[in-house]
């Protein structure tokens, strides 16, 4: 794969490295650029960050912690059940189970490097592999267990630098007429938001509808049907069979597939203009939050997201312009942002009347967050977005 680069987001730490101390010796920072393959249109990170630095046992991110995503799961499982009947399931990047609990009743089956996380679902009794997805784990999974009528993976292939490798052994663990269902950021939508910040050091790909039909090409993998979905700020649902599965192949493919060349997703001129969009918005927020600042209004962040990282990180806010994130997530409260390093509380503890601005870090739960925070909003608090464009909302 030739990449060409159209995109440096500068000196980057690694997002999930939330730190215990405000001022770290020797915290690991990269350049974080990201690039295009002609060949086939994949956009991925110019430089792979390896796996073991990101997901390890300290992993914070916690799937269950948001209500939308929770209900989320349940309603896919709902329908995945109903539609196909399956009789087993394997899901890679299984994190602390908000999916798989939802399969009790059939052989449901994880795969979670993160120890942390395999560690609570096995605990509740879903089996759980705590290695990374390869070729000789899916011969093991076989071995010890069979082949699967599912294979579901939200948010995690995209992680997984050998990715033939990675689409491959999940051909090979699949029943004649089993599904795999790939659930990721939908590049079209980081394009049309300008959300950069699908950039960082996990999501080593974006992907397209076009880009993963032409990495199939030589995989006993065919793509059937697509939903495009709301979750994390735009993502697509793809639903592959294998090529003589017995799944009828929708025409909305080709459709979807349109609307990406439309934008032109398969032109390298398409990249060189959002690279020259990301450097407005970041020149945008920042005097937004200098004349908010200068009217001495206290800003707070909202969500410290690992996509917020790549913001703060790129447009170098930190503790002078953000006095402190508010997060639900017990693991990161008492903590600092990394690169950043702005504290992270609780929100019973940081969300009070001397809140005049809370940056939406969490962007794409912006509904439910509004939803939430009513009487900051009724009192004249005012939330900042930098999606699609810097902004007060
Ligand atoms: P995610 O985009 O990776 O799922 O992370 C969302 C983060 O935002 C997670 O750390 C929890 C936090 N969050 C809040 O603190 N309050 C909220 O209301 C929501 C929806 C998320």
């Amino acid at each position: 794969m030739e990449k060409i680069e159209f995109l440096d987001l500068g000196q980057q730490p690694i997002t999930n490295n939330f730190l215990s101390n405000e001022a770290p010796q020797n915290e690991f920072l990269y350049n974080l650029r990201v690039g295009y393959d002609q060949a086939t249109s994949l956009v991925s990170l110019m430089e792979f960050i390896p796996p073991i630095k990101m997901f390890n046992e300290n992993y914070a991110h916690r799937a269950s912690q948001s209500q939308t995503m929770r209900k989320a799961y349940k309603e896919l499982s709902d329908n995945l059940k109903k539609k196909f009947k399956p009789k087993s399931i394997l899901e890679i990047g299984s994190n602390d189970g908000v999916f798989l609990e939802n399969f009790n009743n059939i052989i449901n089956v994880g795969v979670e490097p993160c120890k942390n996380l395999a560690k609570i679902t096995n605990k509740i009794g879903i089996k759980t592999y705590s290695e990374f997805w390869n070729y000789n784990l899916s011969n093991k999974i076989i071995n010890e267990i069979g082949l699967f009528d599912i294979v579901y993976s939200a948010n995690t292939v995209s992680h997984i630098h050998d990715l033939e490798d990675a689409l491959y052994s999940i051909s090979n663990i699949l029943n004649k007429n089993g599904i795999f269902i790939l659930e990721d950021p939908s590049l079209l939508e980081t394009l049309k938001k300008v959300s950069y910040d699908q950039f960082y050091d996990e999501h080593a790909y974006v992907f397209s509808i076009y880009s993963l039909n032409k990495i199939i090409k030589d995989i006993d993998l065919e793509i059937f049907y697509v939903e495009k979905l709301n979750t994390h700020g735009g993502s697509n649902r793809v639903y592959f069979k294998k090529k003589f599965g017995n799944q009828k192949v929708s025409n909305n493919i080709d459709r979807m597939i349109s609307e990406e060349k439309e934008l032109g997703i398969n032109k390298f001129e398409t990249y060189l203009d959002f690279s020259k969009k990301v450097q407005n918005s970041k020149k945008n927020l920042k005097n937004l939050f200098n004349i908010i600042k200068d009217k001495n209004k206290k800003i707070i962040g909202y969500g410290a997201t690992y996509k917020s990282s790549t913001v703060l990180n790129y447009c170098k806010i930190d503790k002078n312009y953000i006095e402190y994130f508010i997060d639900t997530t017990p693991n990161k409260q008492g903590k600092f942002t990394p690169g950043t390093h702005i504290p992270i509380i609780d929100p019973k503890d940081g969300m009070n009347e001397t809140v005049d601005f809370a940056f939406l870090g969490a962007w794409n739960f912006r509904k439910e967050i509004m939803n939430k925070e009513i009487k900051f909003i009724d009192r004249g608090g005012k939330f900042i977005t930098h999606v699609p464009n810097p902004r007060i909302l």
